[in-house]
């Protein structure tokens, strides 16, 4: 069994050797553990002042160092607040690879990785899953929108009716990128092929061939891929697996909640690197209490606890806090559900109340991503307009957004364009991470063998 799968084996058996290691440290520690935590800010007006103090007491130290002789006397070890600088994380996170401090090879893909577990992982995404492609503001009538999903290019346009189309973005004359067509030059929403005209319908049947004249015998017999779309809360969704798809609403758990409500904020950022990265990230319970520490509505989270995963009889699975040790704040995050194909459910409170959201993970290519933070708001009114512009506020320090931005954006980019969880040490803290890991493999491996099913179908009906 190779190293990854073994590592996830046996932690999910509760028996990895790191999680042994944990244990022991958790004994030894456990009498005087209090004494030896961290300092940490609590979310308090007093503690935003102690925050201030520290940090003028840093700034004051780095201006003492740097005078000659005098800075040698400041030069020594001494214990620090935990802090989270979104400066120095965004700095980071916009630097070039190469630059001091971003090594130029966590820009490459790790091809000898990927080749060892491609049978076992879904570098490009699960594909019987319903996908968010576009915003429906992004794509007009009479256009053509190119995008890359699961690793494959496709093209999105309006049939006349109005509904987006998606077809596999390749001409099946000679191979030509559809999206460099045009729409509505044979009817209106159909696209037409600018190499020879070869023109196609909404469900990928070649309607016209321009360059063939009307007799064409190509109509009718030449089909160009297509895939089931959906236009769900100002979202066009994409299926893009070989299954007949059930609707999105009755397909995507908690979607009704999330999806339905009187107003929804949408955000897409692209990162450069893979869906996987994101994985771990979002079902990660033990992160948020020292990444984001200095995350305004996470100031008060727990700096540490026992943490479990279950799974939910809705296929997902939750992370959640096990145990009693107090917030120090108001505001925290005590759990977590994560779904297939890759994505987060935030429900009511967890950053705001009445607003359940999804923090979708969408693989553009192998190295690629788009995340999709999907926000459902149940209450329309100024309030919740300007705690949205403070939630979503990308400038706004300690904002939401800034967080994601800055620190997750940062140590996700930081693994690598795809982050290698064969050499990865899971501790206890990790068995939301590694139960994620597992769902997606088996999702995988079963979609793997339908369409070898499948295949085997077809070849003996041939
Ligand atoms: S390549 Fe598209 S019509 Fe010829
Ligand atoms: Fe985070």
């Amino acid at each position: 069994m190779p190293g990854g799968d073994e590592a996830l084996a046996n932690t999910a058996n509760g028996k990895h050797q790191d999680m042994q290691m944990a244990a022991e440290y958790d004994t030894s520690v456990s009498a005087n553990r209090e004494s030896r935590m961290p300092q940490v800010a609590d979310g308090s007006f007093a503690s935003l002042l102690w925050l201030c103090r520290e940090r003028l007491r840093e700034l004051s130290l780095r201006v003492l160092r740097c005078v000659p002789v005098v800075g040698q006397a400041f030069d020594r070890p001494r214990l620090q607040p935990l802090v989270s600088s979104h400066r120095q994380m965004l700095r980071w996170v916009r630097a070039p690879y190469g630059s001091p401090g971003k090594p130029a090879s966590l820009a490459d893909i790790p091809w000898n990785y990927v080749r060892k577990y491609e049978d076992s992982i879904p570098f490009t995404g699960l594909r019987e899953y319903w996908y968010p492609a576009l915003k429906s503001g992004q794509l007009r009538h009479n256009e053509v929108k190119p995008v890359t999903m699961l690793g494959d290019h496709l093209v999105f346009f309006r049939s006349a009716d109005g509904r987006p189309r998606a077809l596999v973005d390749r001409c099946p004359h000679r191979g030509v990128l559809l999206s460099l067509g045009q729409v509505g030059v044979w009817q209106p929403g159909t696209l037409t092929c600018r190499y020879h005209g070869m023109t196609f319908d909404g469900a990928g049947e070649c309607v016209a061939f321009l360059a063939d004249g009307p007799d064409s015998p190509a109509c009718g017999k030449i089909r160009a891929r297509s895939y089931p779309t959906e236009e769900v809360a100002g979202i066009v969704w994409v299926y893009m697996g070989d299954k007949e798809p059930a609707p999105v609403l009755d397909s995507i758990p908690h979607a009704r909640e999330v999806l339905t409500g009187p107003a929804l904020r949408i955000l897409q950022i692209e990162w450069p690197f893979s869906h996987l990265n994101t994985l771990d990230n979002d079902i990660d319970l033990a992160h948020p209490s020292c990444l984001h520490r200095t995350c305004i509505p996470l100031s008060g989270q727990k700096l540490w606890g026992r943490v479990s995963a279950a799974e939910q009889p809705c296929g997902g699975i939750r992370a959640s806090y096990v145990d009693d040790v107090p917030h120090a704040g108001k505001r925290h995050i005590d759990e977590i559900e994560w779904h297939l194909p890759n994505f987060a459910y935030f429900a009511p409170d967890t950053f705001l109340p009445n607003v359940a959201g999804y923090f979708w993970a969408v693989p553009k290519d192998i190295g690629n991503s788009v995340a999709w933070a999907i926000n459902g708001v149940n209450s329309v009114s100024l309030r919740y307009a300007l705690a949205f512009a403070w939630f979503m506020g990308r400038f706004i320090p300690g904002s939401p957004r800034q967080c994601v931005d800055a620190s997750d954006a940062g140590m996700m980019a930081s693994q690598g364009r795809i982050a290698d969880w064969s050499r990865d040490r899971l501790t206890r803290t990790d068995a939301p991470v590694a139960k994620a890991r597992l769902k997606l493999r088996e999702a995988f491996a079963l979609e793997q063998s339908e369409r070898k099913n499948r295949m085997a179908g077809r070849s003996a009906d041939d």
